[in-house]
């Protein structure tokens, strides 16, 4: 799944498994689907009696060529009114209920999508824009929804409407009936060809939208970005093509719009001419004693005959849009289905599932305890195939050592760390955990014994709480508080105004990032993982923060397995073994005063990048 699934698939054959499945959400709506079907029967029969009233009123009312009389006039309104507000509240009852299943069905999609979507692996994330896979989520599925909750509206009223009107029609006059009829199977067809086409521009047209949604979200979020490059203009021409597509594309859809519809009208007319010029010599022949083909025929009649005619056209068309729409929403569908039926590239083997289970039921009687032994053999890997970064790469780290990973921007550290945490798993070789590859055990077994604060560390909304509370769910106020004293966390959570109860923001956005960090660390504390991994920010902190982030390492790293991508030289110092990385491979590895005296790169990365720090720290 990626944006290559943005071609065009119009065209394509309505693919009927495939909504079927999708038909099937709304189907778990049963009471609102009874509600609905009922109440466009009832409609459906309303809607094919009025005629017939109608023709009444005439032939006794009015009576062309008789007597009229009122007799029975004001019960003849009376039944006229009962059955439009009857109606009324039966048009209700299925708008309400299919704007619930509307509701219902985009709701368990969604969550049945974000299910998936929080155990696909970082890989999939790597491949598919957040941004596509929003629109996936919102428009997609909305459409989707949509579509299906309305159209199976139209599809009831319309079959039981014409079923009805048929029936009427033939019951009033078979042959002009017939005559009607002759014009449908060329109307269907009109119908179901212009909209499609309307529907295939309508679409281009949502696409480029989709584009432009895309392009104004890079060019907002990076609007600093843009400034300081001086891209402006180069951004703002791109967004003129793509916006002139959409435009393009929309104008057409209009065009064919403007010639549907009087087609459709035109062809309908055809019909109701047809009926009125036979059906009225017949009911002047009638008024005159003799008769035509079409038999005796009153005005009534006639009239009424008029109403059903020109009411078929309206359902027919209807039907021919659903199936239109269907096929042009066939590659909505696609994607919907093909988000939901994603493969993660990191999942565990059946095997793996049946003794330590699945992240929904753990079997964690099985697992097994863990020492923290961890091992890289012959790992080979690449987050690109044209551009390896790791290959035959070997390391062994003890049970409660600290290993410092240092080298410059793009070494790979990084790519260890996330090897480590099983968000990608190696090409080739493997990770040991306690002497077994970590794949023979469960995600979550890792993940369960293994805390890890990243590079950008990740918040969720909530309040810091909350967030220190992700460690370990069920730990008390009081084990939280406690988790953030041993970091000493709690002096700058005490300072906000709400302390403990602060909201941090969508992914922690009002705190700084050093902030962050000293939450995460609290959030290890709490969960007391036998591995730690610990990917340092770059980013620069104040001098205060700084000192209070340093103890808090100390503290975590104690009596922990522990990786650590060091930029700090007072992280490095506190490390059992540095290892320079270099181009994915260890180039230099020992204690600071081994590399020092080695005279290689560390000792050149001491000179010129820890030399302040080292100052920094001889003036203290
Ligand atoms: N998700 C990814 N998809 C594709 N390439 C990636 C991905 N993450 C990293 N890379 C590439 O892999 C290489 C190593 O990146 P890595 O993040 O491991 O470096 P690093 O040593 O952590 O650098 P820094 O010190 O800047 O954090 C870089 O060339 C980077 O562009
Ligand atoms: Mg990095």
């Amino acid at each position: 799944m990626s944006m290559d699934n943005e071609q065009d698939f119009q065209g394509q054959k309505v693919d009927l498994k495939l909504w079927k499945r999708l038909f099937g959400y709304a189907l778990r709506n049963k009471k609102q689907l009874t509600l609905i079907i009922l109440s466009l029967v009832f409609v459906a029969v309303i809607d094919a009696l009025y005629p017939f009233l109608t023709r009444y009123a005439i032939d006794t009312f009015v009576n062309p060529g008789g007597t009229p009389t009122t007799d029975g006039i004001w019960l003849f309104g009376a039944i006229y009114a009962v059955l439009v507000i009857a109606q009324s509240f039966a048009t209700m009852t299925f708008i309400k209920r299919s704007g619930e299943i509307e509701m219902a069905m985009s709701y368990d999609i969604r969550q049945e999508a974000f299910w998936h979507l929080q155990n696909l692996s970082f890989s999939f994330y790597d491949k598919t824009s957040v941004g596509y896979l929003m629109a996936r989520m919102v428009s997609d599925i909305g459409r989707i929804s949509e579509l299906i909750s309305w159209s199976m509206v139209d599809i009831f009223w319309s079959s039981f409407y014409i079923l009805f009107s048929v029936v009427m029609m033939f019951v009033f006059n078979w042959k002009l009936t017939l005559i009607v009829l002759a014009v449908i199977p060329p109307l269907a067809v009109v119908s179901y060809v212009l909209q499609k086409a309307i529907l295939k521009y309508q679409r281009a047209a949502r696409k480029q939208n989709s584009r432009i949604t895309g392009a104004f979200n890079e060019g907002i979020m990076g609007a600093m970005t843009t400034k300081t490059l001086v891209r402006e203009e180069a951004n703002a021409a791109e967004f003129e093509a793509i916006s002139t597509d959409m435009k393009k594309a929309s104008v057409k859809a209009q065009v064919l719009s403007a010639v549907f519809f009087p087609l459709i009208i035109s062809l309908s007319a055809i019909a109701t001419a047809a009926a009125l010029l036979l059906g009225g010599a017949g009911v002047n022949a009638t008024l005159l004693g003799t008769t035509t083909f079409l038999g005796a025929i009153t005005a009534g009649t006639l009239v009424s005959f008029i109403t059903y005619a020109s009411g078929l056209f309206d359902p027919i068309q209807n039907l021919a849009g659903i199936f239109a729409e269907m096929q042009s929403a066939q590659a909505s569908a696609e994607r919907v289905i093909g988000l939901l039926d994603t493969k993660s590239d990191i999942s565990d083997t059946p095997e793996v599932t049946e003794r330590y289970g699945t992240t929904m039921d753990p079997k964690r009687e099985n697992w097994e305890p863990l020492a923290g032994d961890i091992e890289f053999r012959h790992v080979d890997f690449y987050y690109k195939e044209s551009e390896p970064l790791l290959s035959d790469f070997n390391l062994h780290i003890h049970p409660g050592e600290t290993v410092a990973l240092v080298g410059e921007t793009g070494a790979g550290k990084s790519t260890i760390v996330n090897l480590t945490c099983r968000f990608y798993e190696p090409v080739s070789g493997s990770i040991l955990i306690d002497g077994r590859d970590y794949r023979e055990r469960s995600e979550l077994w890792l993940q369960s014994n293994l805390g890890y604060v990243l590079q950008q560390p990740h918040l969720f909304s909530g309040t810091i709480r909350d967030n220190i509370r992700f460690g370990r769910p069920d730990a008390s106020d009081e084990e939280v508080a406690a988790a953030a004293r041993m970091v000493h966390a709690d002096e700058f959570i005490l300072r906000q105004t709400k302390g403990y109860d602060t909201e941090v923001g969508e992914g922690g956005a009002r705190l700084s990032t050093g902030q962050k960090q000293l939450i995460s660390f609290a959030r290890v504390i709490l969960a007391n993982p036998q591995i730690f991994v610990l990917d340092e920010a770059t980013s620069s902190i104040d001098t205060e923060t700084e000192q209070i982030i340093q103890s808090a390492i100390t503290t975590v790293l104690e009596g922990r397995t522990s990786i650590v991508v060091a930029h700090r030289l007072s992280t490095i110092r506190n490390a059992d073994r540095i290892l320079v990385i270099r181009n994915g491979s260890i180039a230099e590895a020992g204690t600071h005063d081994d590399l020092l005296a080695l005279g290689g790169y560390y000792h050149d990365l001491y000179v010129h990048q820890f030399r302040e720090d080292a100052l920094a720290q001889a003036l203290e």
